[in-house]
Order: C-alpha cells, then sequence, then structure tokens
C-alpha cells in the first residue's frame, strides 16, 4: 500500500455507518498515534447538514467517542479526491464511488479482517443491537486497515 495521509469513510446516507467509522478512526489514530485526516461522506444527498443517526451517537458514545457534532455531507468528485483512500462501506457504495474516483484508491471496509461482508445498513433497524454489531465490525476493521497503513507509512 501507498503512504497513506488521508481517508474518506463514505456509506449511503452518511448518519449511520460513516460517521460512526469516521469517529472510531479518529479515536483509534490518537491512540496509536498515527497523524491522519479522517473524514467520512455519503454517495446521496438525502441528509446534507443532519446530524448522524441517534443510535450511531449512542453507541460511540458507550464506547467513549463523540460524533454528535458531525453533519451529513455528499460526497464530491472533486473534492474528495484530495483523499489518498477512499472506504466504501457495502458493494453498492463501492460500485457508485468508482463513478468519481479511480479504482486504485477505493476499497472495500469489508476487505479488512470481515472475509469481504458488507457493513450492513442499518437505517432500518428498530433498536441498538445492529448498530452495536456494526460498532464491533468497524473498530475490527479500521484496526486491521491500520496495521496495513502502518507498515507501508
Ligand atoms: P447510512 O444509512 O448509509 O449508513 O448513513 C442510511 C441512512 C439513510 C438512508 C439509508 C441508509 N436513507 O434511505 O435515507
Amino acid at each position: 500500500m501507498k503512504k497513506i495521509n488521508a481517508i474518506l469513510f463514505v456509506c449511503l446516507g452518511n448518519i449511520c455507518r460513516s460517521p460512526l467509522a469516521e469517529g472510531i478512526a479518529r479515536d483509534l489514530a490518537q491512540k496509536r498515534g498515527m497523524d491522519l485526516k479522517i473524514d467520512s461522506a455519503g454517495t446521496s444527498g438525502w441528509h446534507i447538514g443532519e446530524s448522524p443517526d441517534s443510535r450511531s451517537i449512542e453507541v460511540a458514545k458507550n464506547n467513549g467517542i463523540d460524533i454528535s457534532y458531525l453533519k451529513g455531507r455528499k460526497v464530491n468528485a472533486y473534492n474528495d479526491d484530495s483523499f489518498d483512500l477512499i472506504v466504501a462501506m457495502d458493494r453498492q457504495n463501492y460500485q457508485d464511488l468508482l463513478r468519481f474516483f479511480s479504482k486504485d484508491k477505493v476499497v472495500l471496509m469489508g476487505d479488512y479482517g470481515l472475509e469481504g461482508r458488507d457493513i450492513p445498513d442499518p437505517y432500518h433497524y428498530r433498536d441498538l443491537e445492529g448498530f452495536k454489531k456494526i460498532y464491533e465490525m468497524l473498530y475490527l476493521a479500521i484496526n486491521r486497515l491500520y496495521d496495513e497503513i502502518s507498515e507501508c507509512n
């Protein structure tokens, strides 16, 4: 892997999965002493300017991470090309991102320690359980991603 200075996490709405990924990634980068630019965005513009889903905020908070200040935004083909790595939460996000960015910088979150599994869209989940599961998946995958980045940086 090339040297990575900036990572963008992308899902559909930028209110459930990718803000949680951003919060975990910021927390782990600080704990591991990695100097990274980290952000998140959605492939849709449905939730621009909105706070993360209350369940993502709660799961993050239960793990000592504050994501309540984040605001939804749509991925931007021009500005976001400055990121070295663009991490898609599921295969649909991955396909959508390939319309904007070169294939060598778009990766699937599930390829880091999750046997290629998608991070499932939790928008219609009723309670916190699914969000807890997503937190665990993201925590594992981002640690694995950081292991790979650290080997090359
Ligand atoms: P996210 O979840 O992509 O993880 O932020 C979703 C949020 C909103 C919608 C779908 C997924 N939506 O259909 O509005």
